[in-house]
């Protein structure tokens, strides 16, 4: 930009932002060409008598660095980078090769032996003259590598551009790594939720249906029936007992599916209640045992916890057979463990969790997943035979606004009040 006479500078400037504000539009809209890119720095370059080189590259490392590009979709981020470095770089082409090897996106004349030298790049091997190779650096690791055909004079015009695009093109990648393990997250969050509510129909199947059919067919006895007053008076006395039993059920059901009574209650109510109803309706003997501190976890946590042990616990039963299951939960100031342990068969658990990946089942992938949105772990021990033991570890969390107020209240200073 040196040739450029003070009174131009302005004008210049002014030129190649609405150059690159231009390009940015082009690239959200998914109509930038590198042939309309060229032109558009040529035609500035000439309007100021500049050298295109130069003014191409300006254009590009503007166009790299607008606020715009990290808002677009990653795909069309990382091809709007290649097509840049092909169009306004001093290179013949350009693209961008994926650890792996696959060629992520390619604009200008690449050549044939691209993905060679994309290849030897990524092995850490220097490419040869014509060739220019960038690493784009993400997470800690090389994730991509970037190949610029040009000759070695053009390699210093080239190698800012280069850097900047790496730069760029990490951030595109990073994106679109985290929407991906979102959106995996979603769909498995999505699956457990059916099939919970799959559970739910067979359990209010199995239990409160069948009572009210039950209720049914006795009120019809009840009303063809002939018998004396004493008579009548027992079988309605039975009726009051079945009604009993129904809301208990129904009671249960709500307990152990509606998270907000879990949220509400401490954890060793929740479980201690749950415990109770699987047992008495299984014929399973389940004694929970708590220790420690449990108070100050998070209704989050909470509903993890009773929701994982209750898969366990629902496993235990359908899988393994088991008659006594014990459920230890213990708290300390850095977190909460619940370990659940059954007597049954056991099993193997890589097989398992293969044969279960298969299936589309979802107990075990949904303990693990429930607690791992919570920053926890989760681990499975058993083998043929058994026992089974899942244990489950959270760690303690407070909301930043009660960490500062406890930091600064023990510091004595004023404690600010937020809403
Ligand atoms: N406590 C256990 N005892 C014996 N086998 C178990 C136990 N827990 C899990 N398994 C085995 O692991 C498999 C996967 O369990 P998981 O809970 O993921 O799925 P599922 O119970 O088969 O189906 P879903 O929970 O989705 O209704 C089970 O099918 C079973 O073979
Ligand atoms: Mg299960």
């Amino acid at each position: 930009m040196a040739t450029v006479a003070a009174s131009e500078t302005t004008a210049l400037f002014a030129a190649l932002r609405s150059g690159a504000d231009a390009l940015c539009r082009l690239a959200e809209e998914g109509r930038l060409s590198e042939e309309g890119a060229r032109a558009l720095a040529d035609e500035v370059a000439s309007a100021f008598g500049l050298d295109g080189d130069v003014v191409r590259a300006e254009l590009c490392s503007r166009t790299l660095g607008d606020a715009r590009m990290p808002a677009l979709p990653p795909r069309l981020a990382v091809e709007t980078v290649v097509r840049l470095l092909a169009a306004l770089a001093p290179v013949r082409g350009a693209s961008l090769w994926a650890s792996g090897g696959d060629c992520l996106s390619a604009a200008g004349r690449t050549s044939a032996e691209a993905r060679s030298l994309a290849t030897a790049a990524l092995a850490g091997r220097a490419g040869h003259g014509d060739v220019m190779t960038a690493p784009v650096r993400s997470w800690g690791r090389t994730a991509a590598v970037l190949v610029l055909e040009a000759p070695p004079s053009a390699h210093p015009l080239c190698r800012d551009l280069a850097a900047e695009a790496a730069g760029s093109v990490a951030l595109a990648l990073e994106r679109e790594a985290l929407l991906d393990r979102n959106r995996q997250r979603e769909r498995s969050l999505v699956e457990a939720s059916e099939r919970r509510l799959a559970r739910l129909a067979f359990d209010i199947h199995d239990g409160p249906i069948q009572i009210v059919a039950a209720l049914g067919l006795e009120l019809r006895l009840l009303g063809d029936d002939g018998s004396d007053a004493p008579g009548r008076d027992r079988a309605l006395r039975g009726l009051h007992e079945r009604l009993a039993a129904l809301e208990a059920e129904l009671r249960e059901l709500t307990q152990t599916l509606e998270p907000t009574s879990i949220a509400r209650r401490p954890l060793d109510a929740s479980l201690a209640g749950q415990a109770e109803a699987f047992g008495r309706q299984h014929g399973i003997t389940v004694a929970v045992e708590t220790a420690g501190d449990l108070e100050g976890l998070t209704p989050s946590q909470r509903i993890a916890l009773v929701r994982v042990v209750h898969e366990a616990l629902t496993n235990a039963r359908d899988h393994g057979g088991a008659t006594d299951v014990r459920v230890a939960v213990r708290g300390d100031r850095r977190g909460v463990t619940a370990r659940v342990t059954d007597n049954g068969g056991g099993f193997d658990v890589a097989t398992a969790l293969a044969a279960a990946a298969r299936k589309g089942r979802l107990g075990l992938v949904g303990m693990s997943e429930r607690v791992r949105l919570l920053g926890g772990r989760l681990e499975v021990e058993s083998r043929p035979g058994g026992p089974t033991t899942i244990e489950a570890y959270l760690e303690r969390w407070s909301p930043p606004a009660a960490a500062a107020a406890s930091t600064a209240a023990s510091a004595g200073r004023p404690v600010p009040v937020t809403a």
